[in-house]
């Protein structure tokens, strides 16, 4: 990495002010439903720890209250998590800046600390100077591990790096690397399967891509906009009109770069969108009424047997609604024979993220990112503010 890294710096008695992404799920109740973001920004924090540091401040938002205070988006939780995660006392604190809370930080007993949202503070978002400034005046040394947030620029993730020395962490480094090394310098053949309900979210990345790529596998509600290009007949399965144009032009240029894109050949279809609505499996055109809502069983073959071969793959997107169990197959049976490959698999965060953990897969796949729309732009070639910022190395 041309930044600095967590291991470039003299952590030995000073302050480190650590920004992490700990926007996690919770329930009606505030429980914590996963907290692999939490769990994967440990290694940094336990580092800086038995560097000797003096005190690790931690900064988060969690949600978007919009400048606002509002108790369903406090990290009090994430306190308690991170307390049972870590091994070590955690101090939550009710504010993120200011003279009183650098004092609580200062004569704390307990060396890690956790403030309060960033986001109850309009100034974050904003990336207001002064902000950025009171946050760096609480330490000596800054660490980004949001890279769920590195595509921000916010006071937390840009502005403060121009008022403190300001390096990677350990998370922040591993993204950059798995998915840096699967887009600048892949194992060949490298595949990309993309999903998720629009066309429109997942442009970008296929512009990208496409050059770098051998295949692109295409399922999910985008497919459906794609197979309408193409002259399908597609039902009342999700069409984007307005990008019908896009997706011609995205097949022709497959064509000219000698790239393949493969779409469904068949299609589980439903009446109706409901968990318990009668399946029924059609095949390459789609009858009127109907609507597709996981591909069919010769395409989960035709996507394996291309697969099969690849030495990278970057997933973004499910190819179904996994979320609910009968409409889950596509993406399931797609995910366990990845998980059986030698090869590099790359998930992106979100949803993918969150079918292959549906799936108990998050052991067998190569990287999955905690960064949902960091690493679509990560995807898409953009430079990320917050990786930006860092101080070279
Ligand atoms: C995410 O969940 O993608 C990150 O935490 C960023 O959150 P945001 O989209 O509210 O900026």
């Amino acid at each position: 990495m041309a930044k600095l890294t967590l291991k470039d710096l003299d952590l030995k008695n000073k302050t480190v002010l650590v920004r992490a992404d700990f926007n996690v799920p919770q329930d009606a109740s505030l429980n914590i439903t996963d907290d692999t973001r939490i769990r994967s920004t440990i290694p940094t924090l336990k580092y800086i720890l038995e560097q000797g540091a003096k005190k690790l401040v931690i900064i988060s938002h969690l949600g978007r209250p919009d400048g606002k205070v509002a108790a369903k988006y406090s990290l009090k939780p994430v306190a308690a998590r991170l307390k049972e995660l870590l091994g070590e006392n955690v101090l939550f604190l009710s504010d993120c800046v200011g003279d009183i809370i650098k004092q609580d930080i200062d004569k704390s007993k307990e060396k890690v600390i956790l403030l309060e949202n960033l986001r109850y503070h309009a100034e974050e978002e904003a990336n207001d100077a002064g902000f950025a400034k009171s946050l760096a005046t609480l330490a000596d040394v800054f660490v980004n591990d949001a890279f769920g947030t590195a595509h921000r620029a916010h006071a937390s993730t840009e502005g403060v790096t121009h008022f403190l020395k300001s390096a990677a962490g350990l998370l922040l480094e591993k993204e950059i690397k798995y998915l840096g090394g699967a887009v600048s310098n892949p194992a060949k053949p490298f595949m990309v399967i993309l999903g998720g309900a629009k066309v429109t979210d997942k442009i970008g990345v296929i512009e990208y891509l496409l050059p770098k790529c051998d295949a692109i596998i295409v399922g999910g509600g985008m497919a459906y906009t794609f197979l309408k290009a193409q002259g399908k007949q597609i039902g009342n399965s999700r069409l984007e009109k307005e990008k019908l144009e896009i997706a011609k032009s995205i097949l022709d240029k497959a064509k000219q770069l000698n790239k393949e894109i493969l779409l469904p050949i068949d299609h589980v279809v439903v009446d109706n969108i409901d968990a318990n609505a009668k399946i029924e499996i059609v095949g390459e055109n789609i009858p009127d009424g109907k609507i597709a809502v996981d591909i069919g069983p010769k395409t989960i073959k035709l996507f394996e047997e291309k697969l099969k071969s690849a030495k990278t793959i970057v997933w973004n997107g499910p190819l179904g609604i996994f979320e609910m169990d009968a409409f889950s197959k596509g993406t399931r049976e797609v995910a366990e024979f990845i998980a059986n490959l030698k090869t590099i698999s790359i998930i992106g965060g979100g949803d993918t993220a969150a079918a292959i953990a549906k799936f108990k897969l998050e052991d067998k796949m190569t990287h999955i990112s905690t960064g949902g729309g960091a690493s679509l732009e990560f995807l898409e070639g953009k430079t990320l503010p917050g990786v930006a910022a860092l101080t070279e190395a």
